[in-house]
């Protein structure tokens, strides 16, 4: 496969640090050591589905393509605005994607890579040939805003890259889940509550993060992934230019480049100004670093995801 349009999308409001110091026992200088996080984008108008489909239709309108010449459409999403039908199928009808087949996927921060990984295998089948991978997220409805550790970590926004069967540049894939730390980050769905066992009216229940656990894992997992990935693809990590990482947490991403061995600024990031946006974190820093001029042909570029399940991901491409 090969990737051949980027797209993004944010929401307009823009909630720095300062602003949540003002509304919760928090503060700026906190936030920024421990994450590297200064700002965020938070949907009050948008919507999953509106930020996903205004990041295809950039990716759809960089590759040169319309929607009809689409045959897939998978979407990594965890906050979608409907249990069904998907947020693919959402999009699918507002870019006129008719000839798809189009489903959700759901691997936590993981699920952009989980996505890719997914369209390799169907472009496999040699019956697909021109996919729309898509991570979104509006993970502030999914937030307890009483929960200061977790709510000022996250942020909303989708990205989404058009890739195609045609070349083969991804080089290799990693894909690993551990279900067994999986409640280190949770989200729970409704519980049974039904004429035969009613448990009254229920509220929605948000997100729960054990983050020490999980920077544990973060930290031991990531440069094992992108290793293995590298030595499937018989590249030595000196010869990657970048390495786009799950923008969870700066501290993380300079854990693994300091046991990779590397230079912090072969690590873009973008966590910034957006926070952690799930799924959509790492095509959200694809198409800055692409936009900005970033990458030639021929580079060789590492992403790696991980998450909730707990799930990761890491693959190597050649541009
Ligand atoms: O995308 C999925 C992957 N997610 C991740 O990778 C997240 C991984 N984990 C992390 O990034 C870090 O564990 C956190 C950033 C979540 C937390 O950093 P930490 O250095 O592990 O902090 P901590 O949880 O140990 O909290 C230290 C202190 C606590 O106070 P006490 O008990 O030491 O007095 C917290 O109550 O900081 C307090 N605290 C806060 N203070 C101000 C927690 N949240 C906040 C806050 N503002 N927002």
């Amino acid at each position: 496969m090969k990737i051949i349009g980027t797209g993004s999308a944010l929401p307009s409001k823009v909630v720095s640090n300062d602003d949540l110091a003002q509304v919760m026992d928090t503060s700026d200088e906190w936030i920024r050591s421990r994450t590297g996080i200064c700002s965020r984008h938070i949907a009050v108008e948008e919507t999953t589905t509106g930020l996903a489909v205004e990041a295809s239709k950039k990716a759809l309108d960089e590759a040169g393509i319309s929607g009809e010449d689409i045959d897939l459409i998978i979407a990594a999403t965890v906050s979608s605005d409907y249990l069904f039908p998907t947020l693919a199928c959402e999009v699918q009808a507002a870019i006129g994607a008719k000839n798809a087949t189009a489903f959700d996927i759901s691997a936590g921060c993981s699920g952009f890579l989980f996505a890719l990984a997914t369209a390799d295998g169907y472009f496999a089948t040699g019956r697909f040939q021109k996919a729309l991978i898509i991570g979104a997220e509006v993970l502030s409805k999914m937030m307890d805003w009483d929960d200061r550790s977790t709510c000022v970590l996250f942020g909303d926004g989708a990205g989404a890259a058009v890739v195609s069967a045609e070349e083969d540049h991804l080089l290799s894939m990693v894909q690993g889940s551990d279900g067994a730390g999986g409640m280190a980050l949770m989200c729970e769905n409704r519980p049974v509550n039904n004429l035969y066992r009613q448990l009254g009216p229920q509220t929605y229940s948000f997100t729960k993060m054990n983050g020490s656990e999980v920077y544990k894992f973060a930290v031991r997992t990531v440069p094992q992934a992108i290793s293995e990935a590298l030595e499937k693809a018989q590249i030595s990590v000196d010869q990657v230019k970048y390495f786009l990482l799950h923008q969870a947490n700066l501290r993380i991403i300079e854990s693994v480049a300091k046991r990779l061995r590397q230079p912090i600024d072969k690590f873009p990031t973008n966590l910034e100004e957006c926070g952690n946006v799930s799924a959509a974190s790492v095509p959200i820093l694809l198409d800055k670093v692409r936009g900005e001029g970033m990458i030639e042909k021929g580079d060789k570029i590492v992403m790696a995801g991980f998450g909730a399940g707990l799930t990761w991901g890491a693959c190597v491409l050649e541009w």
